[in-house]
């Protein structure tokens, strides 16, 4: 094993510093929300479409602000103005692309507290949540800019007989789509965006529904920072502007983080259209397990498993969905994780005594609603906690739980929310839960408490998952030192924050001149 690449992230806040934490949560409290319309821009132009209030997850009601979505014909039209400005985009310096993004990050960071208040009432996050959220956006404008230096800087010489030069060299293809979900409507949504145009891509970005505002943010800042307007268009909308973006013969690739569903729906789009191959990026769910066996520490993996399957109200791919517990322990481990679930705290996102805030919409609320309450008539729901009443009754809380399945098999779906499976097994029959977990076809998170080294190599041979944690939690991947991705119904690769990501954005040119 080598080290490679080391730098330097993001600093977080230091809350322990009372006079830190007081001028930050001041500077929280009194951060505006935007006052202009979330509305598309194409080649630096702000379009004027009907406008919708967009509704805070929190009570339900508030408006964050307003969003005018894109039409088909806006997105078509955005994929010529980048096709137009890529000649230029693409022979801009890598440096100076990279720059872009650092004077990007610069902003974000400047901005975090407005960018956290936004997210808060739009997306519901926490105040953990949304300082991870910048941090991470940050992180990935700084990396991807460093990236960008080292692949991109010069070409690369390859061996050739006495006479002949081979130079590689690589560039951006084209007009990439980048489509993100809601659930980091800032982190993944700049992840891809500042990926693609640091490989020497222009980029029509498409957000979430349900998160425009703080993606029009995002946009807002890039264009500032230096990079070219034309290079970079904003197209909010739902899944028919996703469709109408990916359908369209022009584009050189499709970025998408979101469901596997969703990611069917593109390949397919992709496979029917005429024009070039492009290339599909697609960072999907999991059904993501944890295996506890019985020489793990009790109270720590307490503490890994309700940071792992309620932080975030559950709404991360990579969530623990499924807790395997060795059969000895196994009361005993339940009764801990529903004891340390019983103390978090449910309410308003923005205040900093919240643990668990609101799922992001009703419809995604009722959805999880209507699951646990079939698995409740079936007698498996072991622990349910409260859901905030009075001002946030209104709000799409949805309370962690606990339900215990008979097998891993059992659970055929990703719930994305607060709710945890556990499942009983026992040590000889070890090596059939590893198939069981196996067979859900998923490849993302993995969790193992074990203090015996052979157990966990035995584990990590048999799941071919992309990211293994062993004794910790199993969420928060770090730019740089935890590439993330996974492979199967999760996705494609390459990993997010990784050295290998930016290269399947660009085209691989060769030159073997005779000298
Ligand atoms: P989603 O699939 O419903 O939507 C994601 C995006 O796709 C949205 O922008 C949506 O408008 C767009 N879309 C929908 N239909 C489309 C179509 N036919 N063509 C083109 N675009 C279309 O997912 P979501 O609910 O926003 O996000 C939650 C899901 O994302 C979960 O499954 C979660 O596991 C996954 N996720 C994965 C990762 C990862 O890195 N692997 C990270 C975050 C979220
Ligand atoms: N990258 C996010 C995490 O690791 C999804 O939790």
């Amino acid at each position: 094993a080598r080290l490679f690449g080391a730098r330097e992230n993001s600093r977080g806040i230091e809350f322990g510093d009372d006079a830190v934490r007081d001028a930050f949560l001041d500077s929280l409290a009194q951060a505006p929300l935007p006052k202009d319309a979330a509305l598309p821009i194409i080649g630096g132009k702000t379009l004027t479409r009907p406008t919708r209030p967009v509704l805070s997850p929190v009570d339900g009601k508030s408006s964050v602000g307003e969003v005018g979505e894109a039409t088909a014909e806006d997105a078509r039209a955005a994929i010529e103005t980048c096709l137009g400005a890529f000649p230029k985009w693409s022979a801009t310096p890598a440096g100076a692309r990279a720059l872009a993004l650092e004077k990007a990050a610069d902003a974000l960071e400047a901005a975090t507290p407005r960018l956290i208040a936004l997210m808060s009432a739009e997306a519901g996050k926490t105040l953990p949540d949304g300082i991870a959220e910048v941090r991470e956006a940050v992180d990935f404008c700084r990396y991807y800019a460093a990236e960008a230096r080292r692949l991109f800087g010069a070409a690369t010489i390859l061996p050739g007989p006495t006479g002949e030069e081979n130079r590689l060299v690589s560039r951006g293809r084209g007009v990439f789509v980048c489509i993100s979900p809601w659930n980091f409507p800032l982190a993944i949504f700049m992840g891809q965006v500042t990926a693609a145009l640091a490989s020497g891509n222009c980029v029509v970005a498409k957000p979430a529904e349900q998160t425009p505002l703080i993606a029009a943010e995002a946009v807002r800042i890039l264009h500032e920072a230096g990079i070219a307007k034309d290079a970079l268009a904003y197209v909010p909308g739902d899944g028919t502007v996703g469709a109408a973006l990916t359908s369209d013969p022009r584009i050189a690739g499709v970025a998408f983080t979101g469901s596997t569903e969703t990611a069917w729906a593109i390949n397919r789009t992709l496979a029917e259209k005429r024009g070039p191959i492009v290339p599909l990026i697609a960072e999907t769910g999991g059904l993501n397990a944890m295996l506890v066996d019985a020489t793990a520490l009790g109270e720590q993996v307490a503490d890994d498993v309700v940071l792992s399957a309620f932080r975030s109200a559950g709404q991360r791919c990579s969530a623990l969905r499924l807790l395997l517990v060795q059969e000895d322990i196994a009361n005993h481990m339940i009764d801990l994780v529903t004891g340390a679930a019983k103390e978090l705290t449910l309410g308003d996102p923005a205040h900093p005594a919240t643990d668990v805030g609101p799922i992001i919409d009703a419809e995604a609320k009722q959805a999880i609603d209507d699951y646990v309450a079939e698995r409740r008539t079936e007698g498996r729901v072991r622990f349910e906690s409260e859901v905030p009443r009075g001002a946030l009754a209104g709000g799409s809380f949805v309370a962690p739980t606990v339900i215990e399945l008979a097998n891993a098999r059992d659970l055929t779906r990703e719930v994305f929310g607060p709710v945890l499976h556990v499942v009983r097994y026992k040590a000889a029959d070890l090596d059939k839960v590893l198939d069981d977990i196996a067979a859900s076809g998923y490849g993302l998170t993995l969790g193992i408490h074990s203090r015996i080294e052979r157990t966990c190599k035995r584990i990590v041979e048999r799941l071919s998952v992309g990211n293994v944690y062993v004794n910790r939690n199993m969420i928060g991947a770090i730019v740089g030192s935890q590439p993330f991705g996974g492979s199967g119904l999760s996705g494609t690769g390459p990993k997010a924050g990784g050295p290998h990501y930016l290269p399947r954005f660009a085209l691989e040119q060769v030159i073997s001149t005779n000298t």
